[in-house]
């Protein structure tokens, strides 16, 4: 079991195949790449394959694929089938992906394990979808929610980070896209995780402005009053109808009480919390020869180090010391 140091259980690992995108999404990568790790610094499938099984011989019963934009690493689908050999101790493989190569992958992804699919759709318009990626994708992306369900995901997640004058004005199209696509649409507080780093508080659209702007449209019922270690606030459509919206309010509601998550980034480090300003270095240990009790005591100790929260809201904050294109979300 790994337990940190306010007695928080660790069971979800993210791990991010590659800092690369096809995407230039202005909240995350605005400027272009930034130096990306290089080659050799990545850890191999092998690797990944070997943290894993010890990861969840540790307890870890959650695993999702980030990036950067996963899919551009060669050969997802043959470790998504490698770390299906993880189950039933690991109960759940998961992606998060910007959906560019989901319609033409969604079926072999599927029959590999992948448990569950999480798809980034920040705009349903065409030209802003533009203004806010940088690319003429959201054809593709919206074939992706449909070949996901096509290959038998269940409910699939579709994020939406919300920027105050950039998509706020669409969270009702959103919600009824939800509804119309029986999908779970979360909308996400922007966070200071940009490689710009011109973030900035009045551009944060808070949870309860999202909440209110979609219950005055389509009514909203909270589906739980706890959601134990999960980001999200779920509701339903008090009409019945299908589909589901989720709140994930970092910034305005801190949910790091509760957090379940840690990361390791696709050249071998661990993260301890979003927000970290430092990381922890498993690819050195492993390749250095450590023991399998070597790298659990490694992980063991890193996990009590984990931060008790972010310090968002904080005057002194400073940002991570890489941007979500490195972390993965
Ligand atoms: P599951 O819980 O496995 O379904 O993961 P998910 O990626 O579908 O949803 P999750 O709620 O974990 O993450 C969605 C988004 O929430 C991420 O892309 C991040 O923007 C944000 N998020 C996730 N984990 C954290 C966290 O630990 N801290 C903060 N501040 N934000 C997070
Ligand atoms: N703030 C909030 N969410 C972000 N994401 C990426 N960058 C940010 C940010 N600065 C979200 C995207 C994507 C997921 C991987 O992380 O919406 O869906
Ligand atoms: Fe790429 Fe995702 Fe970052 Fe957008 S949010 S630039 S899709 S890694």
């Amino acid at each position: 079991m790994l337990r940190d140091s306010y007695n928080r259980t660790i069971r979800d690992l993210r791990i991010s195949l590659t800092d690369r995108c096809n995407f230039r999404c202005f909240y995350c990568l605005p400027n272009g790449e930034p130096p990306m790790a290089r080659r050799e610094t990545l850890l191999t499938f092998e690797e990944i394959v070997t943290l894993s099984e010890i990861f969840v011989s540790l307890g870890i019963e959650k695993i999702r694929l980030t990036g950067g934009e996963p899919m551009l690493r060669r050969g997802v689908v043959d470790l998504i089938g490698r770390l299906s050999k993880l189950k039933p101790s690991l109960n759940d493989i998961a992606l998060t992906t910007n959906g560019q190569t989901i319609p033409e992958n969604a079926a072999a992804l599927r029959d590999a394990g992948l448990d569950r699919i999480t798809i980034s759709l920040d705009s349903l318009n065409d030209a802003n979808f533009r203004e806010i990626t940088g690319v003429d994708q959201l054809g593709n992306v919206l074939r992706s929610i449909d070949a996901a369900k096509t290959a038998g995901f269940g409910t699939i997640k579709v994020n939406a980070c919300i920027v105050r004058g950039r998509n706020d004005h669409e969270v009702v199209e959103m919600a009824r896209f939800a509804r119309e696509n029986a999908i779970s649409y979360r909308f996400i507080e922007f966070m200071p995780l940009d490689s710009g780093h011109e973030w900035n508080r009045e551009q944060v659209v808070s949870g309860r402005e999202i909440h209110e702007a979609i219950h005055a449209a389509f009514p909203l019922e909270l589906v739980d009053k706890t959601r134990g270690s999960e980001t999200a606030w779920k509701y339903k459509f008090a009409d019945g109808s299908p589909g589901e919206i989720g709140i994930i309010a970092p910034v305005t509601e801190m949910f790091c009480g509760q957090c379940s998550r840690i990361r390791l980034t696709a050249d071998g480090q661990i993260r301890t919390c979003l927000f970290s300003t430092s990381e922890h270095n498993l690819r050195d240990v492993l390749r250095g020869g450590a023991s399998r009790d070597e790298i659990i005591d490694f992980i063991k100790t890193v996990v009590m180090k984990k931060e008790p929260r972010h310090y968002i809201n904080d005057t002194a904050f400073v940002s991570p010391s890489r941007s979500m294109s490195f972390i993965g979300g």
